[in-house]
């Protein structure tokens, strides 16, 4: 009778650890931002962030990890332990960093969890607004008469504004003098303030710059113009759709526009992930997600892209792509 007492209860308890054992997340969580407070890529993580800890019911808290151009907030994720606690939300980045970093302290390829692809942002080519000229054709002339005498802006090598900024001087065939910052956030404020000239960066860090003519914009970077916002409150003059596309602009083969994704270190428990890609599906669904995102220029993956293969996919094949123009820019970090 004892013995089928003692039987009957590990049976139970064997039937409860598996429920338990996954009760995440059971603390707040940690999103590492490979770039400075207030850019861009810290902008749409906290757009998600709140939405996701809705759905998780814990707090998630944003940490901003800048320099080397998002390589060393990467680097700090890819070495933190993996239960679920402290994840990624990075770039084009993660891909540009194998070609551009020889001594790089992580592989993108094994030592992440995929979570799923965020949301792809479109870039403007901007400028400090007391920069004279009307068109990119005239700054295009400008940057190549003036050459180094011009400062272009970006938040160091592997960051979209660098990616950016390599194929415009290719395009152009002139080298700028570069000004690397920690993130666009501060190099947007040195550009408003005329400290630099030039700025290659993401709608999501100069939509309102644009609007309220703090920086000029003389196009964006994808082949499409941007949407019109239809029901955008008095006086924000949308001025979004007036900017040309590159071959409007003068530069028919330049595009670059810059996804998004989230990551775990690797070896976090599939059911984790599992429960984080949902979360972030929903999140991408909300509503307040989807008009923020939409009044800074871009929109959120669709469920189908949110999905750890559909980023890893994107990962491999974005390495691929940049490899060869990176070498064949001479792009490398030292
Ligand atoms: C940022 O968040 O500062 C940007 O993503 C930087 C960049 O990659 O240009």
């Amino acid at each position: 009778m004892r013995k089928s007492i003692s039987a009957i209860a590990m049976t139970a308890a064997a039937i409860a650890v598996p429920a338990m054992a996954f009760a995440y997340p059971t603390q707040p969580i940690t999103i590492v931002v490979p770039f400075s407070a207030g850019g861009p890529t810290d902008t749409v993580t906290r757009l998600v962030a709140q939405s996701m800890s809705a759905e998780l019911g814990q707090n998630i808290v944003v940490e901003n990890v800048g320099g080397a151009g998002g390589t060393l907030g990467a680097a700090r994720v890819a070495q933190a332990r993996n239960d679920g606690y402290t994840l990624l939300l990075h770039h084009i980045g993660m891909s540009t960093a194998p070609s551009l970093y020889p001594n790089l302290p992580f592989d993108p390829t094994t030592d992440f969890e995929y979570v799923g692809l965020v949301t792809e942002v479109p870039m403007v080519i901007a400028a400090r607004p007391s920069l004279e000229h009307e068109t990119l054709a005239d700054v295009i002339a400008w940057v190549q008469a003036e050459g180094e005498g011009v400062l272009y802006a970006n938040a160091g090598m592997g960051a979209a504004s660098h990616l950016c900024g390599l194929l415009f001087m290719e395009a152009i065939g002139t080298q700028m003098t570069v000004i690397p910052y920690q993130g666009t956030g501060p190099a947007i404020t040195d550009l408003m303030g005329g400290q630099v000239d030039l700025l290659c960066d993401q709608t999501t860090n100069t939509t309102n710059q644009i609007r309220d003519g703090s920086i000029k914009a003389y196009a964006v970077t994808v082949p499409d113009r941007l949407d019109s916002l239809p029901d955008l409150p008095p006086p924000r003059l949308d001025s979004l759709p007036d900017l040309p596309t590159p071959a409007e602009a003068g530069l028919p083969d330049f595009s670059v526009s810059i996804w998004h994704g989230l990551y775990a270190p690797s070896g976090t428990s599939p059911e984790i992930v599992a429960r984080l890609t949902e979360a972030l599906q929903i999140a991408l669904a909300d509503e307040n997600v989807i008009a923020r995102f939409a009044d800074l220029g871009t929109a959120p993956s669709p469920a189908s892209d949110a999905t750890p293969e559909a980023l890893q996919a994107k990962v491999v094949s974005e390495i691929a792509l940049w490899g060869p123009v990176i070498e064949a820019a001479g792009e490398f970090a030292n």
